[in-house]
């Protein structure tokens, strides 16, 4: 009845992002640079969250848009096809299925304390809410438990999810036997919270993100927008409280960074130069990749390809991982 969890050589890490929006500097920063990263150590499986999608997008060229939007910013920042898997989460119909499974392990209550449910709860909206987004921890932990991850390198706001597809592994395993591997979300602890250019969190919800790959001259434009104080230009500045430093941090180096806040700290340095710096900054680490990007998002035909060869990879851990489920719930392995 048993079939053992094949161990794998290398330690899987597997994640997710959501094809709603352009990719933005909080994606990149926190979930997709640590995240291709880990593809030189683990066997790497990330995938555009269509299905997540479709909770909110109604606009199947925007959909389809999104999703190369997504591949070509990952390709353009280094994944590597050959080691790593990139597909959509939709080119693998198994998933669905085990969500199902899962369905009959949670509860209504778990699911009505998940953020963003409860978002809609407190504001008065839950009763016009979808189901897909009531069911959305479900679906996320299917994706997770059906490719046997250790890792799940994610942004700060997964990390509720990542521990519902613990709860629920670890109840299904309780329930019908050893079946799910129990994975461990990664995030970057230094990564914690990217400001966006009004100061609140980086969220496409906000509409204050700066896109990743944005045309340079548009790019130089948003940065031009981040929000600021009144303090006038030859006051010194609080170089820890700036939405500017907040963001140079992460794209310019150590010297760079200590000398803009030594600037800000001796007066007659205004946020426009501060601003320049951090366009500079941003468009010198993303520019080459920027080259790639367009040449990517020119034909499509790369993009599927790599996307179909990684639906084929995923597929075959998912069959078998599904396969398992299915039997220890009583059903059968389905053939081949
Ligand atoms: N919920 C994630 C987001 O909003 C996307 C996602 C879906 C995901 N399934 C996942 C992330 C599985 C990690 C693992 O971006």
């Amino acid at each position: 009845m048993t079939t053992p969890n094949p161990t794998p050589s290398r330690r899987r890490s597997l994640s997710g992002i959501k094809s709603t929006g352009h990719p933005h500097l909080g994606n990149y920063l926190g979930m997709i640079r640590p995240a291709i990263a880990l593809q030189e150590t683990h066997d790497a499986f990330y995938f555009v969250a269509d299905l997540h999608a479709l909770t909110s997008e109604r606009d199947p060229v925007a959909m389809r848009q999104q999703t190369y939007e997504i591949t070509a910013t990952f390709l353009a920042c280094g994944l590597d096809p050959q080691r790593a898997s990139f597909f959509r989460q939709s080119d693998v119909p198994e998933v669905t299925e085990l969500a199902w499974y899962l369905s009959c392990v949670t509860a209504m209550g778990e699911l009505e304390r998940a953020h963003a449910f409860k978002a809609k709860k407190d504001e008065g909206t839950d009763g016009a809410a979808v189901h897909g987004l009531f069911a959305y921890p479900v679906l996320m932990a299917a994706d997770i438990l059906i490719y046997d991850a250790h890792v799940v390198p994610v942004g700060k706001d997964q990390i509720q999810h990542i521990e519902m597809t613990r709860d629920w592994a670890q109840r299904f395993n309780h329930h019908f036997g050893e079946t799910f591997r129990i994975p461990d979300a990664m995030v970057q602890k230094e990564v914690m919270t990217i400001p966006g250019i009004d100061g609140r969190k980086m969220s496409k919800s906000y509409d204050n993100g700066i896109e990743v790959f944005m045309p340079q001259k548009k790019l130089k434009q948003r940065v031009m927008q981040i929000v600021t104080d009144s303090t006038p230009l030859e006051a010194p500045k609080d170089p820890e409280t700036c939405n500017v430093v907040a963001l140079y941090k992460y794209f310019a180096t150590e010297d760079e960074l200590a000398e803009m806040k030594a600037k800000y700290r001796a007066g007659n340095y205004g946020y426009g130069h501060a601003k320049l710096a951090l366009f500079e900054a941003i468009d010198r680490s993303l520019g080459p990749k920027r080259a790639e990007y367009d040449r990517l998002m020119a034909d499509k035909g790369e993009l599927e390809a790599v996307l179909r060869e990684g639906a084929r990879k995923a597929r075959e851990v998912a069959f078998d991982v599904l396969g398992r489920a299915r039997e220890k719930v009583g059903f059968h392995r389905r053939p081949v």
